[in-house]
């Protein structure tokens, strides 16, 4: 029988249960929404404002060299690296997760151009975060009006949905495969060397989407053999609203094309101010304008509190919370809350998870969007997803076993009284 006793022994026990000390958390909040913005790292506070007063006051543009602010896209990289099972070598730290997919896209659509010139389709989910399709429709839309008035083939987005679906279309040979690992909305997980194995099969390459991934479970986009795969630095790798991506290309892929956003930082040698363009080698050809310090050094911050996890069992560790809290999480709802209009929508088996747990809310509770105002209200932050979707995102480096077991108290509080049910809370926010 799990009770609140019971939760504070299971964080008594919890190799990482130091690591919540690296976080500034306000006092009487509990907070589930790392999967959207990952909370503040007290060491981004200290490091930034050094930058800003030693590096940008005192040093002004000598920083630039001093304090090495050049290289802090390949610096973070090589640690996001360590995250992902990357190479040192293969990922920067540069612009949003959709300026980066602009980019692999383009770089992978011009590889498969080479290979398969018949080829013209990119496959993606219905699902997939909205995005993703949006900056391949965007693309596409460029690539046809170039080819107007003789293309042989103009390209196109084809979209599935459900693993069937996707296997079927699979076998047609796409030129590429655009997937979000972890599904934005259910938390359900693909298996991303099964799937990049069977599209490798049909000569298709893939791009993985690592938005709710990196940092939130292991991964191995060598392993897998993954080509390209872009992700955010703002959720689980705690580097601050807005903050900068990342973009991993495979070391094979690197130096075959380059990216239709060929900005100077991008250049071989910018300081030469050539005017004809010229690659950087390596995955620096990624990179397009002047890197935002302030914002890189947030980002750094917020990753080394995940890279401090890596002497108490790192990504392996973090993932074995992860999965003992969203367990706690459903078991706690489902028994405390039952009848009460809340129906789990992420994948029962945990290993199919990522590191949300979704509940969607029946009619009865009006869709859930004022319930999830109220929880917020009364100190417990998830978020809601239209039409009907609570998400709750479980943060191992600061999320007690004992957070679970109170937010569940609150909510089931909240469901007994229809407490949610008060016309503020019914009130649409610009952001959910
Ligand atoms: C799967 C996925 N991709 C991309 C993004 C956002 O990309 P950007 O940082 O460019 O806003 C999100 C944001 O939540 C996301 O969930």
């Amino acid at each position: 029988m799990i009770t609140r006793a019971s939760c504070l022994a299971q964080d008594a026990a919890d190799p990482l249960a130091f690591l919540r000390a690296q976080f500034h958390l306000p006092e009487g909040i509990i907070y589930l929404d790392g999967n959207s913005l990952g909370a503040l790292p007290r060491s981004a506070v200290t490091r930034v404002t050094e930058t800003l007063q030693h590096q940008w006051g005192d040093g002004l543009v000598r920083s630039w060299n001093d304090a090495h602010w050049m290289t802090l896209p390949e610096r973070i990289g090589a640690k996001i690296a360590r995250l992902i099972g990357a190479g040192a070598k293969e990922v920067v730290a540069t612009d949003s997760t959709s300026v980066n997919l602009f980019k692999v896209l383009a770089a992978a659509l011009r590889i498969q151009a080479e290979r398969h010139p018949e080829r013209s389709v990119i496959l993606s989910e219905r699902g997939n975060f909205p995005t993703d399709l949006y900056v391949a429709q965007g693309l596409i839309d460029l690539l046809a009006s170039r080819l107007e008035g003789g293309a042989e083939s103009t390209p196109s987005l084809v979209l599935v949905e459900g693993s069937e679906e996707l296997e079927t279309a699979l076998a047609a040979r796409p030129a590429l495969v655009l997937l979000t690992h972890v599904n934005y909305r259910s938390g359900a997980v693909h298996d991303m060397a099964g799937v990049t194995a069977k599209a490798h099969a049909q000569g298709s390459l893939v791009v993985w989407d690592l938005a709710h991934s990196a940092g939130a479970l292991p991964l191995a986009v060598n392993e897998a053999q993954a080509d390209f795969a872009v992700g955010c630095g703002y959720k689980y790798l705690n580097g601050g609203p807005g903050a900068p991506a990342f973009v991993f290309v495979a070391e094979r892929h690197q130096e075959r094309f380059w990216q239709p956003l060929s900005g100077w930082i991008g250049h071989a040698a910018p300081f030469e101010f050539d005017p004809q363009y010229r690659p950087a080698g390596g995955v620096g050809r990624y990179l397009c304008g002047t890197p935002p310090i302030l914002s890189m050094v947030a980002l750094e911050a917020g990753l080394d509190s995940v890279l401090a996890a890596e002497a108490s069992g790192g990504m392996a560790a973090i993932r074995a919370k992860s999965l003992q809290l969203g367990e706690l999480f459903i078991s706690l709802v489902e028994s405390r809350c039952s009848g009460r209009g809340l129906s789990l929508a992420s994948p029962r088996d945990p290993l199919a998870r990522g590191s949300q747990v979704s509940f969607a809310a029946d009619a009865e509770l009006g869709g859930g969007y004022a319930l999830m105002r109220a929880l917020i209200a009364r100190g417990v932050i998830g978020d809601f997803r239209a039409p009907n979707l609570l998400r709750f995102g479980f943060t191992p480096l600061y999320t007690r076993f004992t957070d679970v077991w109170d937010a569940v108290q609150i909510l089931s509080e909240l469901l007994e009284t229809r407490a949610w049910d008060r016309i503020e809370y019914h009130e649409k926010a610009a952001v959910t």
